[in-house]
């Protein structure tokens, strides 16, 4: 078997994972490469979720009965576990949402309908870039075309990165937000927050980071960044679906209005008119995603206990190894950086004139999982004139044997269509 330095104990790892062992397709193992698109759970964090249910299920923040408390310890147990992921300076910096789309919709929202100094109008601009998931496009659009704001974006190079060439041109004295990906999910490219934000920090604008493909494989420090919002979701990082966090700096949680209207964001409610609570519950209207956060907290104690340096670490010599094995295939084109250097564990690519549909399903026929279409990341298709890609992304179960069995998969498909 090949060792790579750097790999964690996969094997003892993988037992944590009852779906590996999962055989599909007349006797295939399953080959799971999906991990950009959500993660597998470890049963730590499903023990969690049962014995939530079994023995704590009640609504927080509401009754005085035993259950009750407990959720709500449990619950608020959650925002403290991710508080001190992410590093935040509070703990009522952390919103919970129902994944990263509606965290970064929120962002939108809390800005469309604010006053000065953060008002978005027909003199603003907003600035995202050409590699964003829909969910950081499409709010920004929406709140462009309600207010007259100009959205501009930051191109990209031809191998995958962002051309901040023009910086100075594209963020001016008029962004009010920039707001972009920290880890691409198509392209896996890592890019450099720290230009940008000095930048945005010049003109004082505003910086939300979408860090969706960043918080599950690598440490996250909200201060270090520098990023007003910061925004990700639980699926991606061995926690249930239904969960996502956006961090924000509390001074503009105190200053922004809420979104969402209803029961638990308010302080008082009369017919005329209402005071609403504190954030985060100013943002969190409704019944919250209970389980959920509290399943989140569970995985994020289980990756913590592991070490995200060292999830990292494994990661990185899977994509170095990846990027090298998948370069040997004939006719292979990496979208994206084709080094393991600043770049994620997602590696898109095309394959001759091969559509990616039908790579996608030949290797689903061997009990490889992929992702295959555009990734929510259409703007990338377009830029590369290609109309879709394959995706392979690795997490901290992936292991040397299963690239070996994509790339003898690819060699499959390449024979399959002559
Ligand atoms: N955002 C997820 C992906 O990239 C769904 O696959």
């Amino acid at each position: 078997m090949t060792q790579l330095p750097g790999l964690l104990d996969t094997e003892a790892l993988r037992k944590d994972f009852p779906i590996l062992d999962r055989v599909v397709h007349d006797g295939k193992k399953l080959v799971y490469l999906d991990n950009a698109a959500t993660s597998q759970t470890p049963r730590q964090v499903l023990d969690v979720l049962s014995e939530y249910y079994e023995q704590h299920n009640a609504n927080v923040h509401r009754g005085v009965h035993v259950l009750a408390e407990e959720a709500t310890a449990l619950y608020e147990g959650a925002r403290d576990k991710v508080a001190e992921f992410i590093n935040a300076p509070s703990r009522d910096e952390v919103i919970f949402t129902k994944n990263a789309s509606e965290s970064l919709n929120l962002v939108a929202n809390m800005l469309g309908w604010a006053d000065e100094p953060y008002r978005v109008d027909h003199e603003t601009e907003i600035v995202i870039t050409e590699m964003e998931h829909h969910s950081n496009i499409v709010p920004w659009q929406l709140l462009a075309q309600r207010t007259g704001a100009k959205l501009k974006w930051f191109g990209l190079t031809d191998d995958g990165r962002l051309d901040l060439s023009d910086i100075d041109e594209i963020i001016t004295e008029k962004t009010k937000i920039v707001s972009f990906v920290l880890v691409s999910n198509i392209l896996g490219t890592v890019n450099p927050v720290e230009a940008i934000v000095r930048r945005a920090q010049e003109v004082g604008a505003l910086v939300c980071v979408d860090a969706s493909q960043a918080a599950p494989h690598m440490p996250l420090d909200v201060q270090a960044l520098q990023a007003d919002f910061v925004a990700f979701t639980g699926h991606k990082m061995c926690g249930p679906t239904g969960i996502g966090v956006l961090w924000g700096r509390q001074e503009l949680l105190e200053d922004l209005p809420p979104f969402l209207g209803g029961g638990e964001m308010i302080e008082t409610v009369s017919m005329s008119s209402s005071t609403y609570a504190p954030a985060p519950h100013k943002f969190e209207a409704g019944t919250p995603p209970i389980a959920q956060a509290v399943g989140l907290g569970a995985a994020i104690d289980y990756l913590s206990a592991i070490g995200m340096d060292k999830i990292l670490a494994h990661e990185h010599a899977i994509t170095e190894y990846a990027v090298k094995r998948l370069l040997e295939v004939p006719d292979l084109r990496i979208i994206g950086p084709a080094t393991a250097e600043e770049r994620g564990a997602a590696i898109s690519f095309t394959l001759g004139d091969i559509h990616p549909h039908d790579v996608g399903q030949v290797l689903d026929e061997q009990g490889i999982a992929v992702r295959v279409g555009h990734h929510c990341a259409r703007p990338v298709c377009l830029r590369y004139g290609i109309p879709a890609t394959t995706r392979a992304s690795f997490y901290l179960y992936s292991t040397p044997a299963d690239i070996d069995a994509l790339v003898d998969g690819l060699e499959h498909v390449r024979n399959f269509f002559g």
